[in-house]
């Protein structure tokens, strides 16, 4: 984010790519070497933000596409506001799984709200601010299925959408990097776990020294 003296990285990619993964390792190499980290998520980065991951994610039936897009993009008002500018402004490294194109690439795959209006409603909610990196983890949805089916942990709400609405969230994501070819690294989430980290490592390293 300009501005500001720290770096702020964003994962990005369906349910199912191993950003946990990669946000894990990536985390844990960046303390090593002595940065200050803050590891991060959305929905729920916040106090306030677990209440609302908790409607989001668990609530037993469905929510009016207009209200959870206004969900999200109040965990992430609040979420930037009081964790990731703070961090910004203090120069640590802000490591996020999820921002505004989790919104975009879900909320608009519903077919309900297009992906100008998410994106804009996401804008205001965090002022504006985007991440100096996002790496997009992008994965075909069917892959993500078998390795999620194999996790042997029950599906939350979004996890257990229909195939073709994960085939929409896999090319919205693509259509936004292809859009900010700068802000992403995509990377191909069937490679090695190694291979990734090393890549996504390389391009950190770029923005940090
Ligand atoms: P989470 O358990 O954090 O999953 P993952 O490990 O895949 O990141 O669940 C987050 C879910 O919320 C995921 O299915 C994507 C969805 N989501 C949205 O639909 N919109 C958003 O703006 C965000 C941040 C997440």
């Amino acid at each position: 984010m300009t501005s500001s003296r720290g770096v702020w990285i964003t994962l990005e990619g369906g349910d199912g790519s191993g950003k946990t993964t990669q946000s894990n390792l990536l985390s844990a190499r960046l303390e090593a070497s002595g940065r200050t980290v803050v590891h991060t998520r959305e929905p729920g980065g916040s106090e306030v933000g677990q209440l609302i991951r908790n409607i989001v994610l668990h609530h037993r039936g469905d929510i009016a596409p207009r209200a959870e897009a206004l969900l999200y993009a109040a965990d992430r008002a609040h979420h930037v506001a009081t964790v990731v500018r703070p961090a910004l402004d203090r120069g640590d490294i802000v490591l996020q799984d999820r921002y505004l194109d989790s919104s975009v690439a879900y909320q608009g795959a519903g077919r309900v709200l297009d992906a100008s209006e998410v994106r804009d409603l996401s804008l205001w909610a965090a002022e504006g601010a985007l991440p100096d990196l996002t790496v997009l983890l992008d994965l075909d949805p069917a892959a993500a299925r078998s390795r999620l089916d194999s996790a042997d942990k029950p599906f939350d709400r979004l996890e257990a959408e229909k195939a073709d609405f994960h085939g929409r969230v896999r090319d919205a994501y693509l259509a936004l990097a292809e859009a900010e070819p700068d802000r992403f690294l995509v990377l191909d989430a069937a490679a090695s776990p190694e291979a990734i980290a090393d890549r996504i490592r390389a391009r950190v390293e770029e923005l940090i020294h």
